[in-house]
């Protein structure tokens, strides 16, 4: 029978017990990490959420019952241990902030058993992830873990004071909201009180946020939970949490000056690291231009040079034809990379294949000057060198180009440029570069849909100055949205809102909806804008992604207590799983499934 705390009260956590209770009788309780018995002493590390303290058992000191008791410790029983605090007899252990003393055990009770847990309770666990996650309440054990949950409530707590003091107001939106598709899937919820109908759970509190500032809320924020049905990656989950504002009577530098101050607070306080502020700022055609991303990891160069104008009249069918086709060819200059071995250069070929090209021409200059490549001997000496001289190469570069339509150059060598960066271990995770993103396209043109698809959402305004294109060249408007960015990371994302009735009409109009269509999902929000609406704008932070970002885990599953794997299950709870009969009777859905179609599971990334 395990014995109580009864008349036993903790005094300090583990690791809170410092040099200066060397003297004092402290109570401490925790998890047994190990124990070794020296034959007549027992010395075991004693941990809880704050570290690890060595406790010493001794028969002089516990009597013959506690010495007992001590023997039969195993690593995770849960105890609580009374006793003197020490400077250490044997060696200090420098590892361990308590390394300097020890506690020398009077009393002792056990207040659990436990069995050999599956993995081992330590730091940088080599257990393969989906037992991890299968014992998660174990894995939560880990102090790595433990850290990065603490990291996150630090930064939540942060968060809320920088806003309240900005006058701020937190305010709860609803988790059961009406589906207005447009975005990612929605999560549905049905209905038992109307058969057949549904909720759905919120991607994000966007309307209800825009519905707050025309109630005159002023400045709203919530840290939010937000569900999105939609393929998983390492920084993606179906349920995230995001750090939400909105704002009544600001434009874009209002927005990111109070956000600039509010990162500058947040990772000083929470991890020590001065933001320099202002942050940078680039368009979104800049970062295509030089990145091939919205999103350029700015921690390394390997900018990508646009050569179209070079290449146009050369003999190399591959770029004459992407030019004629209405694409362009642009490279990058891999510095120093000029040896890659062949085989890794056909690697990096099939990556770029990945993200669509059709192959990957690349040119390397030996350090005689003269050249190893694909497509030399389709070019002239002259085109060569003004290639090499665009691409500022060197003896000893390795210069790659792609050719096709921009997307796909952009895609192909903004990632490519990534994989090198990688493989050459450039990314410093203690290194934070952030930049805002400004000036998006409005619209993108959705092949799949056969329609313009809002880039941000479609509440986005357009930019004053590309207004008259709304109807004559809808593709070239640019939006009043803004993306931060940190180390190649969309961290978070905003936009100034349409306030004005006729935009988001015209808006709808242009997404391809019918008037009685916006109707039907929106006029709520367009009932609203009837009766008053201030100038508004927001952003909203993927909080699990900030916090990954700053502890410099590699998965937001590694900053989330209870996360969900790839394919969008829990593998702990079992969730999703089958229901009774009868709740499904009581909602009146019936579930028609093939039996190919029915649950897998598949392993995590
Ligand atoms: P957006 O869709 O850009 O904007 O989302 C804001 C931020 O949320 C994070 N994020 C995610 N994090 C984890 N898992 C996901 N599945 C996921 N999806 C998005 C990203 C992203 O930058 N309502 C608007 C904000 C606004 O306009 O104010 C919105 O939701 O870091
Ligand atoms: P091919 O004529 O297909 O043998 O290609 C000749 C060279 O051009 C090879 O190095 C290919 O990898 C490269 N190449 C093919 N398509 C492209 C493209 N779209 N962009 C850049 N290089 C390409």
């Amino acid at each position: 029978m395990a014995e109580t705390m009864k008349g036993l009260k903790r005094t300090h956590r583990c690791a809170e017990v410092t040099k200066r209770e060397i003297g004092s009788t402290v109570t401490l309780m925790g998890w047994v990490q190990k124990s070794r018995n020296k034959g007549g002493i027992i010395f075991v590390d004693l941990r809880d959420r704050s570290g690890i303290m060595q406790i010493i058992f001794e028969e002089s000191d516990v009597k013959s019952e506690g010495f007992a008791k001590a023997e039969k410790l195993r690593s995770e029983f849960v105890i609580a241990v009374v006793g003197k605090v020490e400077a250490r007899s044997g060696a200090v252990n420098e590892n361990l902030s308590t390394g300097e003393i020890e506690i020398r055990a009077t009393e002792i009770r056990i207040l659990s058993e436990a069995q050999t847990p599956p993995f081992p309770i330590e730091e940088d666990s080599k257990t393969k992830e989906d037992i991890r996650l299968k014992y998660r309440y174990l894995d939560l054990r880990r102090p790595d873990i433990q850290r990065n949950l603490m990291l996150r409530s630090k930064v939540a707590t942060t968060v809320r004071n920088f806003l309240a003091e900005e006058g701020f107001l937190e305010v709860e939106t609803p988790m059961l909201i009406k589906s207005t598709p447009e975005g990612a899937r929605d999560y549905l919820v049905p209905s038992r009180v109307h058969p057949g109908n549904f909720y759905a759970l919120p991607q994000s509190p966007q309307l209800f946020k825009q519905l707050l500032m025309c109630s005159g809320y002023d400045r709203y924020f919530q840290i939010a939970r937000c569900f999105r049905d939609e393929d998983l990656r390492a920084d993606r989950q179906p349920e995230f949490t995001q750090i939400d504002m909105e704002l009544s009577f600001v434009d874009i530098d209002d927005v990111i000056e109070v956000n600039e101050r509010l990162l500058k607070k947040v990772f000083k306080e929470a991890i020590g690291v001065d933001v320099q502020l202002p942050i940078q700022r680039m368009t979104w055609q800049e970062a295509m231009d030089r990145f091939g991303s919205d999103k350029p990891d700015t921690r390394f160069g390997m900018e990508l040079k646009d050569i179209s104008d070079l290449v146009k009249g050369c003999g190399f069918g591959v770029f004459t034809s992407a030019l004629e086709n209405g694409g362009s060819v642009r490279g990058i200059n891999a510095n120093g990379q000029g040896s890659m071995p062949r085989k890794k250069i056909d690697a990096l070929v099939n990556f770029a294949k990945e993200y669509g090209a059709k192959g990957l021409a690349y040119l390397s200059i030996n350090e005689d000057g003269s050249y190893k490549s694909s497509f030399a001997k389709f070019m002239s000496e002259e085109e060569l060198a003004a290639i090499v001289e665009r691409m500022e190469g060197k003896p000893g570069d390795l210069l790659f180009f792609a050719a096709d339509k921009n997307q796909v150059v952009w895609d192909v060598l903004g990632n490519l440029r990534l994989e090198i960066a990688r493989n050459l271990d450039l990314l410093d995770k203690n290194q934070f570069n952030f930049l805002w993103v400004t000036e998006f396209p409005l619209l993108e043109w959705s092949e799949e849909q056969n329609r313009y698809v809002a880039m941000h959402h479609p509440f986005t305004m357009p930019m004053e100055e590309d207004l008259d294109k709304l109807d004559s060249a809808p593709g070239e408007v640019r939006a009043k949205a803004y993306d931060i960015v940190l180390n190649g990371t969309e961290i978070g994302g905003g936009s100034v809102r349409i306030f004005q009735n006729d935009i988001q009409a015209k808006m709808f109009e242009i997404l391809g909806f019918t008037p009685e269509q916006s109707e039907e999902r929106f006029g709520f929000l367009l009932n609203a804008f009837k009766y008053g609406v201030p100038p508004h704008a927001g952003l909203a932070y993927g909080f699990d992604r900030l916090v990954m970002l700053m502890t410099g885990a590699d998965s937001i599953r590694e900053v989330i207590a209870f996360p969900k794997v790839k394919d969008a299950s829990c593998l702990m709870t079992n969730a999703p799983d089958v229901v009774d009969e009868k709740q499904l009777e009581e909602l009146a859905i019936a579930i028609s499934i093939d039996e190919k179609d029915e649950k897998t599971t598949l392993e995590t990334e």
